[in-house]
């Protein structure tokens, strides 16, 4: 296991601070402008048949795990620091006639190990690798700019829980399909059954973790990939009719939710941060349809959306008061690189274009739903978190209010009847623990904890 995060860490050097804006979120930003587009061809619509599960969990996909677990055991990385909590890192077969595999990396909590919950981590894309979460956002360790050590992330959220990271689906950093046709097949109902496949066969080898309060957990993509899972897991859960994944919560940030509102939330968005004329905002919302139902948009649409184009590429949309990147120490590009957000997926089959239906079906089951946005991205800004929160029509429980951390505002927050929340966090772009991670390991720990920010 060791020698392949080593290749993989070798890759991630290259992505020291300033490069994540240039590399993985450039990919992760053409991955959905490239969904968007796709989505208007195929004309995904409403269509909540979208939310059926695909059921092959069978007995030929749950397979024994007895002894596996030591065998993933990753006893220090390459150039690790010294750390007291167990790392692990493997394969789980999802289908094995296809020969589909996703790979994962877990890290247990640096204390109470045994009681704290087990948290799944999703990054998005479609394409994303978690790895890119783990080494640059929220797990134990990220890179040196030497390129050759990690240091000891102070704000791990293994701090918190103990922390899975999926690489999902097949076709994403080391997730792999020995049918390469899978990968055509890829889509949010196939990634939500792979996954869940996946969770099912992971406590078979770690069965401790069993009955754990399980969170899931991502950003971006995964405000799919997120809410999907957990239907998955609820669905089974109501079939057996008893407790087989003790899911209590799901947390999304800067998240793909709401299509229509995503899209005008984002114009507005570059509007208000002097980013893109008042003229293009008025054009765009006069001339452009973002309906689930559109299949084409008027010139007047395009030549708008151009404009916006044209003003927001030199800067980094994910960040938007983030430097660029021009430094000569930044470590050269390998020349086979395994990507933080790969292409090996070319095709998307479905994707739903709104996932509120899911939403609504966990507060109403009693799982706790926290939507958090990073205030300075522009790619799923807080405007359109709000403007999709605000299609759910929720009573307001808890009234806007800022949040501190250290005495300083960490961000703000609003409650809603029926166990939402919805946190922004100050001063943070799209990956948000990457750019404020003492404020996302308040979040993630109020979260878990089921305590409002205050
Ligand atoms: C690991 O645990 C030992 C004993 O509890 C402690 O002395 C040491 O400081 C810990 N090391 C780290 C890196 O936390
Ligand atoms: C994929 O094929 C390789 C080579 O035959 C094999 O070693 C591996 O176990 C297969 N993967 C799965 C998940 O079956
Ligand atoms: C579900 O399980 C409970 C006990 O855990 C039982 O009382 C109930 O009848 C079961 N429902 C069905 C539909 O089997
Ligand atoms: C999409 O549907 C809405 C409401 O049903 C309708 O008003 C609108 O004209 C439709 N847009 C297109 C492009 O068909």
């Amino acid at each position: 296991m060791e020698s392949k995060l080593f290749c993989w860490i070798l890759l991630s050097l290259l992505i020291l601070s300033c490069f994540v804006s240039q590399t993985n979120e450039k990919m992760q930003g053409q991955t959905l402008v490239y969904l968007y587009k796709s989505r208007l061809k195929q004309n995904f619509g409403v269509d909540t048949s979208l939310f059926k599960v695909i059921n092959h969990v069978n007995e030929a996909n749950v397979h024994p795990q007895v002894g596996l677990k030591e065998e993933d055991r990753i006893e220090r990385l390459p150039g690790q620091p010294l750390a007291n909590f167990s790392q692990y890192g493997g394969y789980v077969t999802v289908h094995k006639s296809a020969g589909r595999a996703l790979y994962y990396y877990f890290v247990e909590a640096h204390h109470s190990k045994n009681s704290l919950p087990l948290l799944l981590w999703l990054n998005g894309g479609p394409g994303c690798s978690s790895l890119a979460g783990a080494l640059l956002e929220l797990g134990p360790f990220r890179v040196h700019s030497d390129g050759k050590t990690l240091y000891t992330n102070k704000f791990s959220w293994n701090y918190a829980a103990n922390v899975l990271f999926l690489e999902s689906p097949a076709g994403v950093g080391f997730s792999y399909s020995n049918t390469t046709s899978d990968y055509d097949k890829s889509g949010d109902s196939r990634t939500a059954a792979d996954n869940y496949v996946f969770l099912v066969n992971w406590l078979e080898r770690f069965p401790e973790y069993k009955d754990r309060d399980f969170y899931i957990s991502g950003e971006s993509y995964a405000g799919h990939y997120v809410p999907q899972l957990a239907h998955t897991i609820l669905y089974h859960n109501k079939k057996a009719n008893k407790t087989i994944i003790n899911l209590k919560g799901s947390i999304i940030g800067n998240a793909v939710i709401n299509d229509e509102t995503d899209e005008q939330g984002m114009v507005d968005y570059f509007g208000s941060h002097a980013i893109i004329s008042d003229q293009d905002v008025y054009q765009i919302h006069k001339y452009c349809d973002f309906s689930p139902n559109a299949t084409t948009q008027s010139r007047e649409c395009e030549a708008s959306y151009g404009a916006l184009e044209d003003n927001i590429i030199d800067i980094n949309v994910y960040n938007i008061y983030a430097p660029m990147c021009f430094s000569s120490d930044v470590t050269t590009r390998p020349k086979k690189a395994s990507e933080l957000c790969g292409d090996t997926i070319q095709v998307w089959r479905d994707s739903p274009s709104t996932i509120i239906p899911l939403l609504k079906e966990f507060m109403s089951s009693g799982i706790r739903v926290w939507i958090f946005s990073g205030d300075i991205d522009g790619r799923v800004p807080v405007t359109s978190t709000k403007y999709s929160i605000n299609k759910m029509k929720l009573p307001v429980k808890i009234a806007w209010h800022p949040w501190f951390l250290n005495k300083e505002v960490g961000g703000y927050t609003q409650v809603y009847e029926g166990d939402l929340t919805f946190a922004t966090v100050r001063e943070a772009g799209h990956q948000v623990p990457s750019y404020q991670p003492a404020r996302a390991l308040s979040l993630i720990k109020h979260f878990l904890e089921g305590k409002p920010l205050h």
